[in-house]
């Protein structure tokens, strides 16, 4: 039996009448950027996460580089992240001629730890602009903390939640947890468009609007330009189809828990090897399972041994950004982060994606099981 890490047909094949229905009017209507479509997604993304704005863009990267220029980061700056994330929570940073400032994860949940963050700012707080804690996986980071320290060092917090759509902490849901939230609609996130989306929801009005002149080259009046932006809209194409799956996502989501639940009770009764930890969830943390994510030993070996069963995994991600080369001019050297270090060689992600069978997961676990001599 193969089971693919994600299988985006199953999906697709459920809503395929209704997203080309939709992709013909906007055809029809020959209007490609900025139209109806892309303000309604808007006014129903700013709904689904409880906020009151959301402005589209391009993509989760420019959702978070729109952010940190709306927020007023510029060269020089820093901005404290996780070392443990993909590349573009920090090369936003780096983009804009500001300076990355890596902090270690908790090792449990993966995400940023507000202690260290704490310990960075006593150190030195100069230039410290803003956070970006990144929800990875699915699940929000740990926000009370994140938020005591934004207050009291009065720094921004920008949510990088481009896997954690519908995710909440403690009640509130990601993007409304901070100053300014990310999304990404790239096609693997729990949102998936047909290419490349993103967009951005605050509660904050000012920000918001400053997104709204910074994607359209810094111009809130055609050809006056108050500000050097970017061309960064959402089409109206991948507005017209995320508009379709937004009306299913919370039933998908509810599969994804549900795989997640499946894949505790499977491992309970067939007999968890003392090599595999399952993902924790946090007190208050209600996550999203973009990724259902284990953290094994002998990781490499096992991933092999399932890719020869036909069973797709991934590894997000095999290297921290501070030992990336593109990195090296920061100074960061192995052993900086300890606990990122140490996932980067562990984590392994398993199939998780809402349309996935029961029969499969039991195959998954019981492959895993097997390599391990239960
Ligand atoms: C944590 C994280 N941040 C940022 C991004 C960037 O989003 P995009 O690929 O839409 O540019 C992604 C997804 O790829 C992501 O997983």
């Amino acid at each position: 039996m193969k089971v693919q890490l994600l299988d985006l047909a199953r999906q697709y094949r459920k809503i395929r009448k209704e997203v080309l229905e939709e992709a013909k009017k906007v055809f029809d209507s020959q209007h490609y950027v900025l139209g109806m479509n892309v303000s309604a997604l808007e006014s129903e993304i700013a709904a689904y996460c409880g906020a009151r704005f959301a402005v589209g863009v391009a993509s989760g990267t420019d959702a978070i580089l729109l952010s940190l220029m709306a927020a007023g980061v510029g060269p020089g700056d820093k901005v404290i992240t996780s070392p443990f994330t993909f590349f573009a929570t920090a090369s936003s940073i780096a983009r804009l001629g500001a300076v990355p400032v890596f902090v270690d994860i908790d090792p449990m949940t993966y995400n940023i730890d507000p202690g260290s963050i704490e310990a960075c700012l006593r150190k030195s707080r100069k230039d410290v602009k803003a956070i970006i804690p990144v929800h990875l996986y699915g699940q929000c980071a740990e926000m009370d903390g994140i938020r005591a320290i934004a207050r009291k060092f009065r720094i921004k917090v920008v949510e990088d939640a481009a896997q954690s759509i519908g995710a909440s902490y403690k009640g509130a849901m990601a993007c409304t947890l901070g100053d300014i939230g990310c999304l990404s609609f790239y096609p693997t996130k729990n949102l998936g468009g047909f290419g490349d989306g993103g967009m951005v929801v605050t509660n904050d009005e000012g920000l918001a609007e400053s997104v709204r002149m910074l994607r359209v080259h810094g111009s809130r009046k055609r050809y006056y330009h108050e500000a050097i932006g970017v061309n960064s809209r959402l089409d109206e194409l991948q507005a017209a189809a995320l508009r379709v799956k937004l009306r299913r996502l919370a039933g998908w989501t509810e599969k994804r828990v549900e795989n997640a639940g499946r894949y505790g009770t499977l491992f309970g009764k067939m007999g968890q090897p003392e090599e595999v930890t399952l993902p924790h969830v946090g007190a208050g943390q209600r996550p999203v399972f973009n990724q259902y994510v284990i953290r094994v030993r002998k990781r490499d070996e096992l991933r092999e041994h399932l890719s020869g069963l036909g069973i797709g995994t991934e590894i997000y991600y095999p290297m921290p950004l501070h030992l990336q080369k593109c990195f090296r001019y920061l100074g960061y050297r192995s052993g900086d982060f300890p606990v990122s270090e140490r996932a980067a060689k562990e984590v392994l992600a398993l199939p998780i994606y809402p349309e996935l069978k029961a029969t499969e997961q039991r195959h998954v676990v019981s492959s895993i099981i097997k390599f391990y001599g239960k």
